[in-house]
C-alpha cells in the first residue's frame, strides 16, 4: 500500500494545471447509457473513481476506450441493467447508473452503496424521485430493484438538495413521457455540466444552475462529444496550497466563476488573487488571517473544502470556527491534524481552531478523499517529514497530485509502505 513521505516547510511556486471535474464527469459517463452509440468526452481525469465508473460501464456492456484524457464511450451493445455490490460498495456515485438503466431499459438492479438506503449517505431521495417517475422500487438483499414499463414526468420536491438525486432524476426524466419538474434542486456547476451534455445530447431541460429544473421528456436522444468542465476543489485545494505554505501559484485551466465564495474567503484569510480568464494566481502576504466557513450547497462555501480550510486554520494567527451544514459527521481529519501538532476540537457539526505558529512532522492515517487532502497540505507547511499512509484514499480524487506538487517545488515521494491492509 502507498504512503506519501512529505517534509515540509518549503514555499510552493509556480503554475499547476487543473484536471477535469470528477463530479462531473460520473454522471456524464453514465449518461451515455441513455442514448446507444458513441461518444467522445474531453478533459476526463485520470482517477480512481473515473476507472470504477468506468469498469461498471463495461460491466453493463459498455465499450471503453479511456486514453489520456480523452474517454470513448459506445453504449450500443449495452444489455445488462445491473450494477454489482462488489464496485458500488466501492464508490458510492455508481448509484448514477440507476436514472440511465430505469430510461433505457425500463429496469435496474443496482447495490446499495453501502449500510441501508437511509443510514449514513442515504439514497432515499434517489429512491423517491425514481418513484415519482412512476417505477416500482424494492429493496432486497442490499440491492435496488427498480422496474418501470414507461417513466412519467411528476412535480418532484427535494428535501434535501442533494447534488446526486438532482443528477439521477434528471437523467431519468428526460426521456420520460410529459414533464418533470425537480423543486429544491442542487446547483452545483456539475449539475449544470451533466444538464448541458443532456441537451446537447437532444433532452429538453430549463433551469439549470437554480432550484427549479423542468424536464420536458423526449422520445429518444443521440450520442455527442463533449467536454467536461474543471475541477473546482481541485482548483480550491491548490490554491489552499499556495497560501498555506507561504508561497506564490498560478492555478490554469480552472473556472473561476464556480469558485466565487471559496476565493472570497482566500482573500479574507490573506491570499492576494488575480484572476484573468482560466488563470487565478495567489500570493502569500505571509500571515494567514483566522477565517470562519460554514459550508452550505452551491453556491456557498463546498463541503468538499472543509478539511483542506481546517489545515489552513491550523496555521492562522488566532481563532476561527469551521462549521459543516451539509455532512455533520466530516471530520475524521481533525484527530489525524492534531497529530500534526494543530490545536482543532471537533464539537457536534464544528470544530474550533486555535492557529499555531509550527505544526511537526508526524506519521497520519488517510481516511477518506477530502480528509487526505487535509493532510497533505498540513504536512506541506510543518517542520520536518510527515508520512501520510492509505494515500490511495487520495488517488480517488486528484490526478498524480505527487508530481503536480512536487513541480510546484514540494518535497513528497510516493514509498511502497509494505504493508498488506
Ligand atoms: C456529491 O455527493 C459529491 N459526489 C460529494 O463529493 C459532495 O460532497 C456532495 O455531493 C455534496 O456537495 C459526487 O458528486 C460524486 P448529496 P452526493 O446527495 O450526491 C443527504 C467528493 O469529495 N442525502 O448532495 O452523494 C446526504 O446525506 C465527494 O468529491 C439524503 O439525505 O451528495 C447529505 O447530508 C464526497 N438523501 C446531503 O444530502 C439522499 O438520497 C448532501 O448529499 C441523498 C443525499
Amino acid at each position: 500500500m502507498d504512503k506519501f513521505v512529505i517534509e515540509g516547510g518549503i514555499s510552493l511556486s509556480g503554475t499547476v494545471e487543473i484536471s477535469g471535474s470528477k463530479n462531473a464527469a460520473l454522471p456524464i459517463i453514465t449518461a451515455c447509457l441513455l442514448a446507444p452509440g458513441e461518444y467522445r468526452l474531453y478533459n476526463i481525469p485520470q482517477l480512481k473513481d473515473v476507472r470504477t465508473i468506468a469498469h461498471l460501464m463495461r460491466v453493463i456492456g459498455a465499450k471503453i476506450d479511456f486514453q489520456d484524457h480523452t474517454m470513448r464511450v459506445d453504449t450500443t451493445h449495452a444489455d445488462f441493467p445491473e450494477a454489482p455490490y462488489e464496485l458500488v460498495k466501492t464508490m458510492r456515485a455508481s448509484i448514477y447508473v440507476l436514472g440511465p438503466l430505469l430510461a433505457r431499459f425500463g429496469k435496474a438492479r443496482v447495490s446499495l452503496p453501502g449500510g441501508c438506503a437511509w443510514g449514513p449517505r442515504p439514497v432515499d431521495l434517489h429512491l423517491k424521485g425514481m418513484e415519482k417517475l412512476g417505477a416500482e422500487v424494492e429493496l432486497e438483499g442490499g440491492y435496488i430493484n427498480a422496474k418501470a414499463k414507461k417513466l412519467k414526468g411528476n412535480y418532484i420536491y427535494l428535501d434535501v438538495s442533494s447534488v446526486g438525486a438532482t443528477g439521477n432524476i434528471m437523467m431519468a426524466a428526460v426521456l420520460a413521457e410529459g414533464t418533470t419538474v425537480i423543486e429544491n434542486a442542487a446547483e452545483e456547476p456539475e449539475i449544470v455540466n451533466l444538464g448541458e451534455f443532456l441537451i446537447q445530447m437532444g433532452a429538453q431541460i430549463q433551469g439549470l444552475g437554480t432550484k427549479t429544473v423542468t424536464i420536458n421528456g423526449v422520445k429518444e436522444l443521440h450520442p455527442v462529444d463533449f467536454t467536461v468542465i474543471p475541477d473546482r476543489i481541485e482548483a480550491a485545494t491548490f490554491l489552499v496550497a499556495g497560501l498555506i505554505t507561504g508561497g506564490e501559484l498560478m492555478i490554469s485551466g480552472c473556472e473561476p466563476r464556480h469558485m466565487k465564495e471559496v476565493l472570497s474567503k482566500l482573500t479574507d484569510a490573506g491570499g492576494q488573487l488575480k484572476i484573468e480568464n482560466d488563470v487565478i494566481h495567489i500570493r502569500s502576504t505571509g500571515h494567514i488571517r483566522p477565517t470562519d466557513v460554514t459550508t452550505q450547497v452551491y453556491p456557498g462555501f463546498p463541503t468538499d473544502m472543509q478539511a483542506q480550510w481546517t489545515a489552513l486554520m491550523a496555521v492562522a494567527e488566532g481563532g476561527s470556527v469551521v462549521t459543516d451544514t451539509i455532512y455533520p459527521d466530516r471530520f475524521t481529519h481533525v484527530p489525524e491534524l492534531r497529530r500534526l501538532g494543530a490545536d482543532v476540537e471537533r464539537k457536534g457539526n464544528a470544530v474550533f481552531i486555535r492557529g499555531k505558529k509550527r505544526l511537526k512532522g508526524a506519521p497520519v492515517m488517510s481516511t477518506d478523499l477530502r480528509a487526505s487532502a487535509s493532510l497533505v497540505l498540513a504536512a506541506l507547511v510543518a517542520e520536518g517529514v510527515s508520512d501520510i499512509h492509505r494515500v490511495y484514499h487520495i488517488d480517488r480524487g486528484y490526478e498524480r497530485i505527487e508530481e503536480k506538487l512536487r513541480k510546484l517545488g514540494a518535497r513528497i515521494e510516493r514509498v511502497d509502505d509494505g504493508k498488506l491492509y
